[in-house]
């Protein structure tokens, strides 16, 4: 009811902006990167894998295709990642030593619970789930779990739940780091201080929506959408694509920004807007040249850049500032204004935000 909303209009929103709450309530009480963070007994199981498979659908998909970049880069451990959906159905060759992981804010999705039964089947026993329900089935059915504490989330599309697994996951990539050698004390305190630091972050990053709410105006009246992004953030880009169709059922695509000149370069015009997450990183240099094929084609850019970017605003060119540049992170921070820039453009659109057509909380049945 509308007392629960308090100064806001949807769940959506409210939900968005509990994620200070949310990550600091999921990260409470987290001292260092201990295999006990994942159930006891974990340590003798992290300790024997040398994989881990990623089962999972929708947003809680893409938060597994950022932990991947992570467990490679940080843990060094070989990762795979799969819609459950297709994992479930199709042949696939078992590694035994994996540890299977599902991410799942229900935990009753049947699709994920499926994969999770199949890779079971298939002589995987080591389980895994990064999970928003301790009371669910994922969570009874596997082997070590982390609870993630976003609190129910009630509007369809999700987000507060997103940025709080990959918050769980970041945690299981440091610990296996360490498991495996790859965490020195001075690196596992940096990384504490950083996981610490984030709700303070996450909410300075939430005083940027008068800023995302005129983008979105523009937004509004368009019918289609690109967003781009490379490494850590191509994950980010598909999940602010996802949440602009659900609840705007305005058509987007996100493609790694390396890509563009393979295809979706031919659909660039005036009418479409191009979204760009463009971190500070080590891509930043070859993320500009992808942005000016962009403009060059008369595209019209939106550019999620951080701080200390020297990307300009320009004709054709639009620059939101992130506060702060945030390393391994900062896919956490960039969810946070495409999930307002989609909740703005639906609201400008008039679409029911919190429970879109065609579209369920949780799917139940295959
Ligand atoms: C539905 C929801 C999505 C969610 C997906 C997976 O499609 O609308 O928001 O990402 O299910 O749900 P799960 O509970 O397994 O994370």
């Amino acid at each position: 009811g509308a007392a629960e909303l308090g100064p806001y209009r949807h769940y959506m929103q409210k939900e968005i902006f509990e994620q200070p709450r949310a990550l600091a309530d999921t990260l409470q009480g987290v001292e260092g990167f201990d295999a006990d963070l994942f159930g006891s007994g974990a340590a003798a199981v992290l300790r024997r894998i040398d994989a881990v498979l990623i089962l999972a659908c929708g947003t809680s998909y893409y938060a597994g295709c950022t932990a991947k970049y992570w467990l490679e880069a940080i843990a060094g451990i070989p990762t795979q990642v799969e819609v459950a959906s297709e994992y479930r159905y199709r042949e696939s060759v078992p590694n035994p030593n994996s540890l299977v992981v599902t991410i799942t804010q229900s935990g009753e999705t049947a699709d994920t619970l499926a994969a999770l039964r199949h890779a079971r089947s298939l002589g995987m026993p080591h389980t895994l789930t990064v999970c928003n329900v301790a009371t669910s089935a994922m969570v009874r059915e596997c082997e070590l779990a982390y609870i993630t504490r976003a609190g129910v989330e009630i509007g369809v599309a999700s987000t507060k739940a997103f940025t709080t697994q990959l918050a769980g996951l970041f945690l299981l990539t440091l610990t296996l780091a360490k498991l495996r050698g790859r965490l020195d004390a001075q690196a596992e305190a940096d990384h504490l201080r950083a996981l610490r630091h984030l709700p303070v972050a996450l909410q300075s990053v939430l005083a940027l929506e008068p800023q995302v709410i005129a983008w979105a105006q523009a937004f509004a009246s368009k019918e289609n959408a690109l967003f781009l992004g490379r490494g850590l953030h191509y994950p980010v880009a598909l999940e602010g694509a996802l949440k602009l169709k659900e609840i705007s059922y305005i058509h987007a695509e996100a493609y790694p920004a390396g890509e563009l000149k393979h295809g979706p370069l031919a659909l660039v015009t005036s009418a479409m807007p191009v979204v760009t997450v463009a971190p500070n990183d080590a891509l930043l240099e070859k993320l500009k040249s992808n942005l000016q094929e962009v403009r060059a084609r008369g595209g019209e850019l939106f550019v999620f850049a951080d701080a200390d970017t020297s990307i300009e605003p320009g004709e054709g060119l639009h620059v939101i500032r992130m506060p702060e540049h945030y390393g391994e992170l900062s896919p956490i921070l960039h969810t946070l204004p495409l999930q307002l820039l989609a909740y703005h453009t639906a609201v400008a659109r008039g679409t029911d935000v919190d429970k879109p057509r065609n579209l369920a909380k949780s799917v139940t049945v295959e």
